[in-house]
């Protein structure tokens, strides 16, 4: 089913080519300045899109195990994820119930119990808590009601989502609007965790429209890539979520293939976001991989940090292959810190100086465009109507 998606895209990707079109939208858009650097704007889509909406903070292939788990901050909030003894996934605030110390460090590894370091208090990797350290003499308490709080999490075509509100409705399903069926097509499940590494960047919407953009490879990547991809982009969207092909005549010798013979790595090419924070890119070099690109607001409005997780189809099992792997790490890394980052740090710069009131979205720039009005409607939506909403985008 997904797969005759993916083809039926590309098929629109060719015609588009053939005929020399584009997917544009009806208008030019114009996003005012502020949404950029005001800080009351900023703080409200810390609580409003990071704190409310699911989120992917990891790929199966960094705790593929029961036992294995990892530690991280997402805006703010410092999550554990758990691989329990099922084999199911599980979040949790990375928080002991006794006094509120952080249980785990940040990283990922295996335990099979988490005992926290300020009074060892142990919890088991499905988040009950299992020892109270010298209990008789702390007093009588009853641990079935002590355990971690859990966060909401779905763990679907090798991606891990988590909604930081522990009270949250919203069905991660829901949200995800079908998208999760079409990246279960990479396979990632049975991927491997190679590397992540970590870019600094401008406002956290500045550094992601440059995701949600081929209009600026061939002359900001003139340098490094920019130039075999050409600056045109079709966007298909599920719910919030969007995935950037391009007018491409290269898939007329497939046109007369069943679906299943189409090739499903060129099908996966492009960028596939996920609202509100991830862009996944495929890249050469090493084997089969993938870029997961993990955006973060910052400590203020004008700074974001990114992930760039790595994730292989298979280990590299040469020092060549570990070696072209490397090369490809260090060349993305100098791609998005030097080219696109080192821009949108110095566009920010621009903003709040009073020489424009807004910038813009040409029709060109669908995707972009789309993502701030996504933006604006969350904003705009109370948490009793966020459930409604996603399952409405779905239909
Ligand atoms: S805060 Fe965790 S055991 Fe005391
Ligand atoms: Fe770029």
């Amino acid at each position: 089913m997904s797969r005759a998606q993916l083809v039926e895209l590309a098929r629109q990707d060719l015609a588009h080519g053939r005929n020399g079109t584009l997917d544009q939208v009806d208008e030019i858009v114009q996003i005012p300045v502020e949404n950029y650097f005001d800080q009351a704007r900023f703080d409200d889509e810390v609580a409003k899109i990071f704190r409310r909406m699911p989120l992917v903070l990891g790929a199966t292939a960094e705790l593929p195990n029961p036992g294995d788990y990892k530690a991280m901050d997402a805006a703010g909030v410092q999550v554990l994820i758990s691989r329990g003894r099922s084999g199911e996934i599980k979040a949790f605030v990375n928080m002991c119930s006794h006094r509120g110390a952080r249980l785990m460090p940040e990283g990922t590894g295996t335990a099979h119990k988490f005992s926290c370091p300020y009074h060892a208090w142990t919890y088991s990797p499905d988040g009950d808590l299992i020892a109270i350290y010298a209990a008789d003499d702390f007093g009588e308490v009853d641990k079935s009601c002590l355990g971690l709080t859990e966060l909401p999490c779905l763990e679907a075509a090798g991606i891990i989502w988590v909604t930081l509100d522990p009270n949250s409705t919203l069905d991660i399903e829901d949200f995800l609007s079908g998208y999760d069926s079409m990246l279960g097509e990479f396979g990632l499940a049975n991927w491997h965790h190679q590397h992540t590494q970590t870019v600094h960047g401008p406002n956290w919407k500045i550094a992601y429209d440059g995701y949600l953009d081929y209009y600026h490879l061939p002359i900001l990547h003139k340098e490094s890539f920019g130039t075999e991809i050409g600056n045109q982009a079709n966007y298909y969207s599920w719910g919030p979520h969007t995935h950037m092909g391009r007018p491409d005549k290269g898939w007329e010798k497939y046109e007369k293939l069943p679906d299943a013979d189409w090739p499903v790595d060129q099908l996966l090419g492009g960028v596939w976001t996920i609202f509100p924070h991830i862009s996944i890119a495929t890249f050469g070099g090493g084997g089969r991989s993938i870029m997961l690109s993990q955006l973060f607001p910052g400590e203020t409005p004008e700074t974001s940090y990114t992930n760039q997780i790595f994730l292989m189809e298979s280990a590299p099992d040469t020092d060549e292959l570990k070696a072209e792997a490397q090369q490809q790490f260090d060349f993305l890394k100098y791609v998005v810190q030097e080219e696109d980052y080192a821009t949108g740090i110095a566009l920010q710069k621009n903003l709040d100086v009073g020489a424009k009131s807004h910038v813009m979205f040409g029709k060109n720039e669908g995707g972009g465009q789309r993502f701030h009005q996504w933006v604006d409607t969350i904003l705009a939506t109370a948490d009793e109507d966020l459930p409604e909403l996603f399952k409405s985008a779905s239909n």
